[in-house]
């Protein structure tokens, strides 16, 4: 695929209603992925990717019912790491998802997210006697990447809380065990694997309330990008200038892609797709056009991390 084959790419105001981060109900989100499109399509958002939680479904089911003249989608991924200095959420752009090192690690991510599903279902039970019938349980793991909201629901349902919402805040938060997560090297390995670009996720935000800034993020960049890293989410729903400015500072220090993306869980969040900061700024950073050339450019890409 050739860049001038895609007439966006050269045109400012069309890629600044970009947006790389979004969820399905493949994860945490409540659109399908096929509302997502036509979500996606409505907003005239030209380009897009659906980054569920250690999961690259939507981007199959989105292919075989995408047409000609639909928005660019690229292959999308968010894993959840963790390692010795903390949380990070690693998004992947433009890769083979049928390749082995995707699979192998998609199937890691969901083996662990298992054990923290059965682990919580076993505290509520234990702690609170809220008991759900088998059916429910083996419904519940059948799913592709259940989590939080999922339990929540269920507990709405059996009339353990009124809201999903109270039920994740007053029950399931407070669970506590030792949780295992992906490493942050095996996800951007397994990206880099398939042929895809790694990227940081919302680099200030660590888990909960917590503000990764100055040189704790600097210690952070340089470590994932020694594993491989190559781009940061500077442009995020969620950030102030300050953020922003600190996130774009790094990316221009260490060359690094710049990518923008709004996070929208549907009615899971209170966030608006193509909300990602993007149309209002004056001219899309190099970092960015270099992520955008450098993904359509890739000669393994087309047809397999693109559409
Ligand atoms: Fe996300």
């Amino acid at each position: 695929m050739h860049v001038q084959s895609i007439p966006f790419l050269s045109d400012e105001a069309e890629l600044k209603l970009m947006d790389l981060h979004m969820h399905s109900t493949i994860s945490d989100g409540t659109d399908t992925p096929e509302e997502i499109l036509s979500r996606v399509r409505d907003a005239g958002i030209p380009l897009f990717s659906v980054t569920d939680h250690d999961a690259a479904k939507a981007y199959e089911m989105i292919r075989e019912v995408r047409k000609k003249a639909d928005p660019y989608l690229i292959s999308g991924i968010e894993f959840s790491c963790r390692d010795e200095l903390g949380h990070y959420h690693i998004l992947g752009y433009g890769f083979d998802p049928d390749s082995q090192p995707m699979k192998d690690v998609i199937e890691q991510g969901h083996r662990l997210r298992m054990k923290k599903v059965r682990a919580r279902l076993d505290f509520l039970e234990n702690e609170f006697h809220f008991f759900f019938p088998e059916e429910e349980v083996q419904h519940l793991l059948s799913l592709d990447n259940p989590g939080k909201p999922h339990i929540g629901n269920l507990m709405v349902k059996y009339g353990y809380a009124d809201t999903k919402e109270q039920a994740i805040a007053e029950y399931i938060n407070k669970v506590r065990f030792r949780s295992e997560y992906v490493r942050p090297e095996e996800a951007i390995q397994g990206i880099i694997g398939a042929g895809g670009i790694p990227v940081l996720a919302h680099p200030p935000f660590g888990s909960g309330e917590q503000l990764i800034l100055g040189d704790e993020m600097e210690e952070r960049l340089r470590r994932l990008i020694g594993f491989g890293l190559q781009g940061v989410e500077a442009f995020y729903s969620g950030f102030t200038p300050k953020l922003k400015a600190e996130t774009l500072a790094f990316a221009e220090q260490y060359n690094l892609y710049i990518t923008a993306g709004s996070d929208y869980h549907g009615k899971n969040k209170l966030v608006q797709l193509g909300n990602t900061g993007l149309r209002f700024i004056d001219s899309i950073p190099i970092g960015m056009k270099r992520f955008l050339e450098d993904l359509f450019c890739k000669p393994m890409v087309s047809g397999q991390g693109i559409n």
